[in-house]
């Protein structure tokens, strides 16, 4: 049999604070100037602020074509609506999983005027063969998601994918992601099994985590070399070391991105921003 092999951190990323929807600050981490995109990720944010500046404007109407939006919250609480009547509330613990298929126009706004927001806003593409299928979500509470405790303290919630052969309640995704929370309390040390298919990052969203080996600090995001696993250890004092863990397969077409649409083709972008224009969305 073959050994397994051992993802590497290839490459460290910090994110570059900027402003999105009606001025709300963000951390962009994937989809800026420093990694434009890791098939299939195209965008992957953190927003984290307890002052209301920094989120009240939230994000009202705007439109998506092409791709997936996944929206994870660990703090404060967003609503969120649709041009086709669809909407709901997004809480601490709760994921969204909207495939946006050909399209629909959207806001996510905060549901409260004070306190803490935090989550992530990660965007997965769609290949070309899904990229106009009717729009759908998955909003999972926060008591859906499966949590895994490990005999030596450590918690996984298993948003999409598997971990120690319990599923997530994600379903019938294209990229075939791998989607956990990991928070290492005082585990000695983690192996996660990673889809050798998959491309795959992990980001240090508290206290200070060792991938592969690697020390990653709160608030870095690191691309994982090819391979089959990862081994994860807390190495701060703190016993809150915890990372967001995502894997997807790589679709390996051509990607042309303008703002909210993301396709294959500059034919298909104008097509999109003539539908958006034109309210067909
Ligand atoms: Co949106």
């Amino acid at each position: 049999m073959e050994s397994l092999q051992l993802r590497t951190a290839l490459q460290t990323i910090s994110g570059q604070m900027t402003s999105d929807g009606a001025g709300v600050k963000i951390k962009r981490l994937i989809g800026g100037n420093l990694i434009a995109e890791q098939d299939p990720f195209l965008l992957f944010d953190e927003f984290l602020s307890d002052d209301p500046n920094d989120y009240i404007g939230g994000f009202p109407d705007h439109p998506h074509r092409g791709f997936e939006t996944v929206t994870y919250m660990l703090a404060g609480k967003m609503r969120h609506q649709d041009n086709h009547g669809n909407s709901g509330l997004l809480d601490a613990g709760s994921v969204q999983w909207m495939t946006a298929g050909k399209g629909l126009v959207h806001s996510e706004m905060p549901e409260q005027e004070n306190g803490l927001m935090w989550g992530f806003q990660l965007w997965i593409n769609l290949p070309a063969k899904s990229k106009m299928i009717p729009p759908r979500y998955q909003d999972i509470p926060p008591q859906k998601i499966p949590e895994i405790e490990t005999l030596d303290g450590a918690l996984i919630r298993v948003i999409a994918g598997t971990f120690n052969n319990v599923e997530g309640p994600i379903h019938g995704i294209d990229a075939e992601p791998l989607y956990l929370d990991v928070r290492l309390g005082n585990a000695t040390l983690l192996e996660i099994p990673i889809p050798s298919t998959h491309s795959a990052f992990a980001y240090c969203y508290e206290g200070e985590v060792c991938i592969s080996g690697n020390p990653v600090e709160k608030g870095k995001l690191v691309s994982l070399s090819e391979g089959d696993y990862i081994t994860v250890k807390g190495c701060s004092v703190s016993s809150q070391d915890s990372l967001i863990l995502v894997a997807g397969k790589p679709f390996d077409e051509p990607i042309v991105r303008y703002g909210p649409f993301v396709m294959n083709t500059k034919e298909e972008i104008q097509q999109a921003i003539h539908d958006a224009q034109n309210g067909l969305m």
